[in-house]
């Protein structure tokens, strides 16, 4: 292992086809074949947000699995997913062809998008969930999203809360301790964890990865910085996983919430944000 990069991918491969299992807790991938009108819980979250997205050219990055590009192509957009892991996308094409959704897929690291996707611009650029703490540089990151939208185009995350990514997880009273970086750091945090977020008894064999916060103010004055507006910026009282084991109870089928005074935490946010500059 030479590098973040093959680091993070080599944890991510191993467990894309546990996180695609077809039955059982996590990603639940049977229920989308089974039933072919089925949003994922987190782009049902987005979609008040989002609007009619029918028609409007999107590439969904980190793509993962592809459930919620899936359930983007089912609000009618015209999709590509893009990540980095390999086993990520054969789930993820897998997942397409069984449901007969026309979805292109590409692997690249993010920071390569535009050079993988050939130049092409999009009227949406998707990402969230679990994105952006992979990547070590937030500004890098939002010249990336800029290159890839077309003038006009639309950025759209949801995205975990650097304030929830900056707290000790593992406490094991009610007190919300800042225990990790809130700023972006030069540095990685390196953890090295056996299991995943969804509940299985799998063993995995890669279980280190490296990790960057990045605080709100440099997620948004990134993209403000490579040539965006942002037309939107909500803070979240939820979250669709369970970030705080044992302390957060499940508020309906997607959504976990803080037991104990959610108010005190912005759990995610929404940012929205239009291309202006050519
Ligand atoms: C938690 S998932 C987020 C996707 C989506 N929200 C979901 O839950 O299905 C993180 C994804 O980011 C991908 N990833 C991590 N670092 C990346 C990078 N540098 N370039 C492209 N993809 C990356 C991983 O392979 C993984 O599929």
């Amino acid at each position: 292992m030479d590098s973040y990069l093959d680091t993070n991918r080599a944890n991510w491969n191993d467990r894309a086809s546990v996180h695609a299992a077809r039955t059982g807790l996590g990603y639940g991938v049977q229920r989308y074949i089974d039933d072919r009108a089925l949003l994922s819980g987190v782009v049902l979250f987005d979609r008040e947000r989002l609007g009619d997205i029918a028609g409007l050219r999107t590439v969904h990055l980190q793509c993962h699995i592809g459930t919620d590009t899936l359930s983007l192509a089912r609000l009618g957009a015209t999709m590509t997913g893009l990540d980095f892991s390999a086993k990520s996308l054969e789930q993820a094409r897998r997942l397409a062809e069984k449901t007969g959704t026309p979805i292109r897929y590409v692997e690249s690291d993010v920071y390569g998008a535009v050079e993988a996707l050939g130049g092409e611009q999009f009227d949406l650029v998707y990402t969230g969930i679990g994105a952006l703490c992979w990547l070590p540089d937030i500004q890098r990151w939002a010249r990336t999203v800029a290159a890839l939208l077309r003038p006009g185009g639309r950025l759209f995350i949801r995205e975990g809360h650097p304030v929830l990514w900056s707290l000790d997880y593992e406490r094991p009273d009610n007190l919300l301790v800042l225990a990790y970086p809130y700023f972006e750091q030069p540095e990685p945090l390196v953890f090295d964890e056996p299991g995943t977020y969804v509940e299985t008894d799998a063993v995995f064999t890669h279980n280190t990865t490296n990790e960057w916060n990045h605080g709100i103010g440099e997620i948004i004055t990134a993209v403000l910085g490579a040539g965006l507006s942002v037309t939107g910026f909500v803070e979240h009282q939820t979250v669709p996983w369970e970030a705080l084991p044992g302390r957060m109870r499940q508020i309906d089928t997607n959504e976990w919430q803080l037991t104990d005074h959610p108010e005190r935490l912005p759990h995610t946010y929404t940012l929205q944000a239009v291309k202006t500059s050519v």
